[in-house]
């Protein structure tokens, strides 16, 4: 069983890097030694958080609490049928890594989701997706251990209940489980997806007519290292806000007042507007207050540009909303999970 340690730094653990320390921390490996950990008790009567690669946390301050790190590895085949194989990885595998591996062995489906931090236990928490894919359409199973009774618990994508940018893990069950390891199922009768308008043009330009796995993942890990910044260099947590889901007397009112509105039509007759559009519409796109300010490039990116602090997030993303609710009459819902 790994030790707990006191009063952890987490400064370094979260991509936006806000300082924050962890009251206990403790590092989880194995299964078994959380299951261990569970039946010690070290669970009881004390808040804990699961954390991943830290890129979609914002620490509001100290975590008053036991952090569970997740740093449960390993990386498989588990079968094969005429359809699809079936590849598993433990929670704590670097996502990017793995999909590239998967790539490497030829076994392609994931490379649309290529270049996005984090670990392949939080992909399921808000159903990663990126470039005409999400990762519920590769999704085959998970394996969890309910941190309440150390049980282990297996569950397929209903039980998930998966959603854009959402799951039963961000709803009802939010905090219970800690996800150990993800099995995705990658068909055999693969075709690329590069109907988002950036990957066409990425893949055009490259000249590509007919691109392989590698070339898309290639095309996306391009488009993405312009735009995005990295959170080694300017600290972010990704897309700060998702994009607002409107329904159709809504988007008719929007569209008729702003001609150049993007949208993606939902299949279930509503329409998805594209919230970084919003904010760069209400001035905010390379916009600071404080030391937190809309990235020049992606203005749905908040970015740290030096010192900030939880409260700092804060107050920018309020301001933020405020005035895209006081323009557009459309509400801002965060995408990352506050502490
Ligand atoms: P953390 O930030 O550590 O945790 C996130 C949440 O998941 C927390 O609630 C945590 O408690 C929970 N959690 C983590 N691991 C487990 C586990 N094993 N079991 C149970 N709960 C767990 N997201 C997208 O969907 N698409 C993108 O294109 C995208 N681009 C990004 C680009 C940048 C530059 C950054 C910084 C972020 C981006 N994100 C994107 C967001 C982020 O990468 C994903 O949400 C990722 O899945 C988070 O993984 P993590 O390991 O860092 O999770
Ligand atoms: N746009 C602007 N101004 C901006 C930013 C975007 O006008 O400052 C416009 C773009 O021109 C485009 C539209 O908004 O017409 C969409 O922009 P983009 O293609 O950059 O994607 P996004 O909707 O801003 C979403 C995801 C990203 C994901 C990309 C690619 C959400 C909340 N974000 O961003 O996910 O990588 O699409 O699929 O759904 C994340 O979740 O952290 C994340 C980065």
């Amino acid at each position: 069983m790994q030790q707990i340690q006191r009063d952890f730094p987490l400064q370094a653990l979260n991509t936006f890097g806000l300082p924050a320390l962890a009251d206990r921390y403790v590092v989880v490996d194995s299964v078994a030694g959380l299951q261990a950990l569970v039946r010690a008790g070290a669970l009881a009567g004390t808040a804990q958080l699961v954390l991943g690669g830290g890129s979609n946390v914002i620490f509001g301050g100290d975590f008053n609490g036991l952090v569970l790190k997740v740093a449960i590895k390993g990386r498989r085949l588990v079968r094969e049928d005429d359809e699809a194989w079936y590849v598993e990885a433990g929670a704590g595998e670097t996502w990017h890594d793995f999909v590239r591996w998967t790539l490497q062995q030829g076994w392609p489906g994931l490379e649309n989701l290529s270049l996005i931090p984090g670990t392949v236990g939080a992909a399921p928490i808000q159903n990663i997706g990126a470039y005409g894919l999400e990762m519920c359409a590769r999704f085959e199973s998970l394996d969890a251990v309910d941190l309440g009774s150390g049980e282990s618990r297996h569950m397929d994508a209903p039980a998930c209940r998966f959603g854009y940018r959402d799951s039963v893990f961000k709803g009802e069950a939010a905090g219970r489980y800690l996800i150990t390891s993800v099995v995705f199922r990658l068909p055999k009768s693969w075709q690329p997806i590069t109907g988002y308008a950036d990957v066409a043009r990425e893949l055009e330009a490259q000249g590509i007519a007919q691109p392989d796995a590698l070339q898309v993942s290639d095309a996306v890990i391009a488009i993405r290292s312009r735009k995005l910044p990295d959170p080694a260099v300017l600290g972010n947590a990704g897309s700060f806000f998702k994009n607002p889901v409107v329904d159709m007397p809504t988007f008719a009112r929007l569209e008729a007042a702003h001609p150049g509105l993007p949208h993606y039509a939902q299949p279930d007759g509503r329409q998805k507007l594209a919230a970084g559009w919003l904010i760069e519409q209400a001035g905010w796109k390379g916009r600071d207050l404080g030391p937190v300010g809309a990235f020049e490039k992606q203005a749905l990116v908040l970015v740290n540009r030096g010192g900030a602090r939880g409260e700092d997030v804060r107050r920018i993303a309020e301001a933020i909303r405020a005035d895209v609710r006081a323009r557009f009459g459309v509400e801002l819902e965060a995408e990352p999970v506050f502490v």
